[in-house]
């Protein structure tokens, strides 16, 4: 019997393996993906090779996950609860979708995951298992073990020798961190107490604001079909422009957010987050959306915005109606082309300056405020605007009346 495991290489992953080996006497398959977290992953394979695993999958996904997750999800000017730009939540079902292919590939009957009972991460992977596999077995350590604090876990590497060096996960830091192309997110120690700001120090991809430099930083982005394809000129793959982005995001201070979010097990959670390629990125696309989509489909998606938004943070990535609201979203995109000029300057991104040669729907003649030669009928606005006071007038008559 094989059991696919989602394995980073860090302690929490490798005290899985050597449990599902130990607990289920299966034989792990284990599968460890580069979605741009920023970590060597050949450590990966030769921590894999030392539990004697026999198939090892180590897969770059960065361009796939920038290409066909987070480029989709930016369409739609993505935002969870008005703040959260959703890093994690959008790697999840390409994890899910990968390990499934891998199960089916090596004839495993069950997949694992290190995310705890307590948070979104186990509702994403395996709502991503069941709706593309639906006889896939789930097996979630966490759920089922009773290793629940960092005591009893270390404890159980010491004595099931497990390497000492994996103890030191996220170079030192406390927090509970996630970290792909699109962002690192901090939760858990000081940050558990909502009231607290958190310490300078837990940062790691951009300078403070105040520290930035004094400088403006500007920078063009080119939309084709609502996609980013190439930064002050040059074009870039999906994956190559998010990083650049991020570099040069961090470097001014861009994208850092502190909040509290109500995650979908029902309990609210406080993380801090750094998303400075996405940060860049969203600003400029709602500016070339304002040139070129109609009113009432600009409308139109930011009144779904929050729906889509909920799908992926609750891990609806692969439903039918995720799917269903995909295609609209992507439908309206086809006339979203042009460049964005924006000015980065401690902590904030301006946009400057925005043009669509082939898609533009602002008209000069009739939006300037000088003489626009009869190209708008000013006498017609008194009409328009009596027809829709006419249900308030009605209204204040009667109400004078009383
Ligand atoms: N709260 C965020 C979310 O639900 C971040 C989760 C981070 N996950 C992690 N395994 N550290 O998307
Ligand atoms: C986890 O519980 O594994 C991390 C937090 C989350 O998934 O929300």
């Amino acid at each position: 019997k094989k059991v696919v495991l989602a394995y980073s290489g860090g302690l929490d992953t490798s005290v899985i393996l050597k449990w599902l080996q130990d607990t289920y006497q299966c034989e792990v398959v284990t599968f460890t993906a580069d979605i741009g977290q920023g970590e060597e992953l050949e450590p990966a394979r030769r921590k894999a090779q030392q539990f004697g695993i026999q198939q090892i999958f180590i897969e770059d996904l960065r361009e796939e996950f920038v290409r066909d997750f987070v480029y989709p999800m930016f369409r739609a000017n993505t935002i969870y609860e008005g703040e959260y730009l959703l890093g994690t939540s959008i790697a999840r079902p390409l994890i899910a979708k990968r390990q499934i292919e891998i199960a089916r590939q090596v004839g495993a009957e069950a997949v694992s995951h290190g995310a705890t009972g307590k948070g979104n991460d186990q509702v994403r992977f395996e709502l991503g298992y069941y709706a593309l596999e639906p006889n896939i077995k789930v097996i979630a350590p966490w759920r089922e073990w009773d290793l629940l604090s960092r005591e009893k876990l270390l404890a159980y590497a010491e004595s099931h020798g497990i390497p000492v060096e994996m103890k030191h996960k996220n170079g030192g830091s406390p927090y509970s961190m996630d970290a792909n192309l699109l962002h690192i997110s901090y939760e858990g120690k000081g940050l558990e107490d909502p009231a607290r700001e958190p310490e300078a120090d837990m940062w790691r991809w951009t300078v403070a604001p105040e520290v930035a430099p004094d400088q403006p930083q500007y920078l063009e982005l080119n939309f084709e079909k609502g996609d980013a394809v190439s930064l002050n000129g040059v074009t870039m793959t999906p994956a190559v422009l998010l990083a650049e982005l991020n570099r040069i995001g961090g470097q001014h201070g861009i994208g850092r957010l502190d909040l509290v979010e109500n995650r979908f097990v029902g309990m609210k959670s406080r993380g801090c987050y750094e998303t400075p390629g996405g940060t860049i990125l969203l600003k400029a696309h709602r500016a070339i959306e304002s040139l070129t989509l109609d009113r009432e489909v600009a409308h139109l998606k930011d009144d779904l915005m929050p729906r889509y938004a909920a799908l992926i943070y609750n891990g609806y990535w692969w439903s039918p109606e995720r799917r269903a609201l995909q295609t609209l979203i992507d439908h309206t995109q086809q006339t979203v082309n042009g460049w964005v000029r924006l000015k980065l300057y401690k902590g904030t991104v301006m946009v400057v300056g925005r043009e669509s040669r082939t898609d533009s729907l602002f008209d000069p003649t009739i939006a300037t405020f000088e003489d626009d030669g009869g190209a708008y009928q000013q006498s017609d606005a008194a009409g328009f605007i009596r027809l829709n006071a006419l249900r308030m007038r009605i209204a204040a008559r009667l109400q004078r009346k009383e």
